[in-house]
């Protein structure tokens, strides 16, 4: 554990510039991780975030969703706990290169285990902020919006080891920010994030 790069890679000058307080959090990169069940709302709010930083301008932006990661970068990779693991890992390390070069990062996969969550953070905040969003839309609303229908495959036993069916999620325990998408729009979704934003000084 980590010891996944060697000693160089994590660049200990940067470490020890931040904190020192250098640069300031508004001139600091952070990663946005949305995590949450399939259907929750992760990807629009990540998407009216992305839309929102580039609008601010200054630092550059990256989504990383779950289902453009899957298709680019982890297509080799199924849904076992393995493979989840291994796919958000990934989508946590591109993430903290951004963080480390002063980008924002948005992430929006499911990433269920709060183990890998907390590893994920734990390597980003040494390079600047973690936001960890929880889309915490309950398992009935996520189901019956059903926009891909995957949650009616699941339920007939047509696709086995679904989140939040027959696998497993781990709520986090002190997320930054959480959102209940039931009765928000996505506007009202990602302002509460903006909000955090503004309240830690990342943006101004
Ligand atoms: S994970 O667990 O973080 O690696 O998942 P992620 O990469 O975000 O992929 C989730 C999307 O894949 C579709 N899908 C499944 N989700 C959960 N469980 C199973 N078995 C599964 N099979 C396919 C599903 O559309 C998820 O999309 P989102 O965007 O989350 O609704």
């Amino acid at each position: 554990e980590g010891k996944r790069v060697p000693e160089w890679f994590s660049f200990p000058e940067v470490i020890e510039e931040l904190r020192r307080g250098y640069p300031p959090r508004h001139r600091q990169g952070f990663t946005i991780f949305c995590t949450g069940l399939s259907g929750a709302g992760k990807s629009t709010i990540a998407r009216v975030l992305y839309a929102r930083f580039l609008e601010m301008g200054g630092r550059p932006v990256t989504l990383l969703d779950g289902d453009i990661v899957r298709r680019n970068l982890s297509s080799e990779l199924g849904f076992s706990k393995e493979h989840r693991d291994i796919n958000v890992r990934r989508i946590g390390f591109v993430a903290s290169e951004i963080t480390k070069n002063r980008g924002i990062a948005i992430c929006a996969p499911i990433a269920p285990y709060a183990a890998t969550r907390r590893q994920i953070r734990q390597l980003i905040e040494n390079y600047g902020g973690f936001v960890e969003v929880f889309v915490s839309t309950p398992l009935d609303v996520c189901e019956q919006r059903d926009r891909k229908g995957l949650y009616a495959k699941a339920r007939a036993g047509l696709i086995k080891g679904f989140t939040g069916i027959d696998d497993p999620y781990e709520p986090p325990e002190a997320p930054e920010v959480m959102i209940d998408t039931t009765s928000l729009t996505p506007d009202e979704a990602a302002q509460e994030v903006l909000l955090f934003l503004e309240r830690s000084g990342f943006i101004k």
